[in-house]
Formats: structure tokens, sequence, C-alpha cells
């Protein structure tokens, strides 16, 4: 099958690969790049567990082809964390709150939370039940999920 280069700026480096034109970010990025914290739920665009950030927005990388994010910034769960020995503060505020659940989803939920600081979320339970309206926890609840989020976008607003 003929592939087409395509350059990314993964996880703070520049990557370049050759990719089928009609691969999907998630494809691309689990396979291709072995980043498997970004995962498949449903293929169709509605649990989240794909989520990753294009550009710093939240996208859900099953429902983007690869090529249409040349040249863009992309982040995966794999790239949140400062370094090897220290959670994001996000990640932290997941912890803290028992909101790392089955772990499926987490990965979605977490790179979505990282989004709603920039987008201005309001760190209260229903703006945030709102902008998580596209991530589908199947299990446990939302409880643990929303208040990590409000914690967590309260002490990253505080510190910027
Ligand atoms: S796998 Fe992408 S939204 Fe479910
Ligand atoms: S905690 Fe992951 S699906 Fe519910």
């Amino acid at each position: 099958m003929p592939t087409t280069a395509l350059t990314l700026h993964l996880n703070h480096r520049a990557i370049t690969l050759e990719v089928v034109p009609s691969s999907l970010l998630l494809d691309v990025l689990r396979d291709q790049c072995q980043l498997t914290g970004t995962h498949q739920g449903c293929d169709t665009a509605q649990c989240g567990a794909c989520t990753v950030l294009v550009d710093g927005k939240a996208i859900k990388s099953c429902n983007r082809l690869a090529l249409q994010c040349a040249n863009q910034t992309v982040l995966t769960i794999e790239g949140v964390a400062p370094n090897a020995h220290e959670l994001h503060v996000m990640q932290q505020c997941f912890s803290q709150h028992h909101a790392l659940q089955c772990g499926f989803c987490t990965p979605g939920f977490v790179m979505r939370a990282l989004a709603m600081v920039h987008e201005g979320v309001p760190a209260t339970p229903q703006a945030v039940r709102e902008a998580l309206s596209g991530n589908l926890c199947r299990c446990t609840g939302y409880e643990g999920i929303v208040k990590a989020i409000c914690t967590g976008l309260e002490q990253l607003r505080r510190a910027n």
C-alpha cells in the first residue's frame, strides 16, 4: 500500500514516519508509535477513550486522519507527566480523588481535563460534567473524576 511521510511534534519531539493516507491518528499512535495509553473504546467517536490534544485542543483520535495532523503538536497521555518520576498536577488530582478507576477510560478523561484548563471551563461540578459529555465511563461513575478535575483546574489556574 502506498505511504506518505508525516511529520508530527509528538510528545515534545519532532518525528517523521511513513503512514498509509487512510490511517487514523489513533492507529498510528498505537501501532506505529507504540503509544498504547490512547485507547480504542467505541471507534465511533462517542466514548472519548482515544482523546489526545492536537495543538492544545482535545480531539478524538479515532475520528481524525493522521495526515490531517501534519506538522501539528500532538500530546498523548505518555507526554503529560513532567518526567519519569513525577505526575502532572492533573494526574495527581486523579490519584488523590480516586478517579483512576478502570484505567481504560482514564487517559481520555485526563486529556479532556487538560484541554479544559485553556477552554476556561469553570471549576464547578456542573460545568465539568457538561464539558465531559463526550467522555464515557461504563463502569463506576463520574463522582471522583469530576472532583479530580475541579481540583486540578483550580490548582493549575492558581499556578499560572
Ligand atoms: S474510540 Fe474514539 S471516541 Fe471511542
Ligand atoms: S472508570 Fe473507566 S470506564 Fe468507568
